[in-house]
């Protein structure tokens, strides 16, 4: 079975490229389930639940989130009452939503999406390393099919956790620092892994913000307030091949001009 896993959508443009691109996408991959990192759907940081909604209506089955969950108010109250919108487990205990999904895939198989936030660089409530193993027992006893999305900033941690996981979960999918890395690969045990799926998004970009702002911040030191890019769009992410007991065979990148 195909899943098609589309990295972290980018403001208005990226948004648009999922409404217009994801259903042909789903037909031209034969896909049998689509997960979206949905967490930079509002402008750049955050999701509305306005937004979640357009992408389950554009055809994603889940949507993962990440560092920037809460950053729009009333998503709080959204993920409460979500079963598809996910944010990260280790979110903390006082956060609401849930960070495991379990939902049927086109074919009739159940597949869990556990998301996840790193503590490398990251406000982090809680290390990834004390749920993780709880988690992955939980999603496994739903489905046979686990993929875990692991937001994190440092590619030795997302390549640790990885290791870790593999021949326990399906696909260990990095996401967050937006850039396609060149290390897709199914591991011994049969995990499928990448360190950062990239981003669907405007390209002609500091990573999904205008140039002249983000390099204005880092050279004056002062606030700027960011602003999605507009060039160069493009939907990246993986398409996971497996067994229906949860065996990857094979990952690939995903990079299609909008
Ligand atoms: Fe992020």
């Amino acid at each position: 079975m195909k899943i098609l896993f589309l990295a972290d959508v980018f403001g208005v443009p990226g948004r648009r490229a999922v409404e217009e691109h994801l259903p042909s996408l789903r037909e031209r991959y034969d896909i049998d389930l689509a997960i979206v990192n949905g967490e930079n759907a509002a402008d750049g940081a955050g999701i509305t639940a306005k937004l979640a909604d357009k992408l389950l209506a554009a055809g994603a089955d889940v949507i993962t989130l990440g560092n920037h969950t809460y950053r729009r108010s009333g998503i709080g109250a959204y993920l409460a009452g979500s079963e598809r919108v996910i944010r990260p487990a280790n979110s903390g205990s006082q956060t609401p939503g849930r960070g495991l999904a379990v939902v049927e895939a086109r074919n009739g198989v159940h597949v869990a999406v556990l998301n996840l936030l790193g503590q490398l660089f990251l406000q982090t409530p809680v290390s990834p390393w004390e749920v993780v193993d709880s988690l992955v027992d939980e999603a496994r006893a739903a489905a046979p099919v686990v993929v875990v999305d692991f937001h994190a900033e440092a590619t030795s941690e997302k390549v640790a956790l990885a290791t870790w996981l593999d021949g326990r979960v399906t696909a260990v999918i990095g996401t967050h620092t937006h850039v396609q890395t060149n290390d897709a690969r199914v591991l011994p045990g049969g995990t499928a892994a990448i360190t950062d799926a990239g981003m669907t998004g405007p390209h002609d970009s500091v990573i999904g913000v205008r140039s002249e702002l983000a390099i204005g911040r880092m050279r004056s030191r002062l606030p700027v307030r960011f602003e999605p890019a507009e060039g160069d769009v493009r939907l990246e992410g993986v398409l996971v091949t497996c067994t229906e007991a949860g065996r990857a065979e094979a990952i690939e990148l995903v990079r299609v001009p909008a």
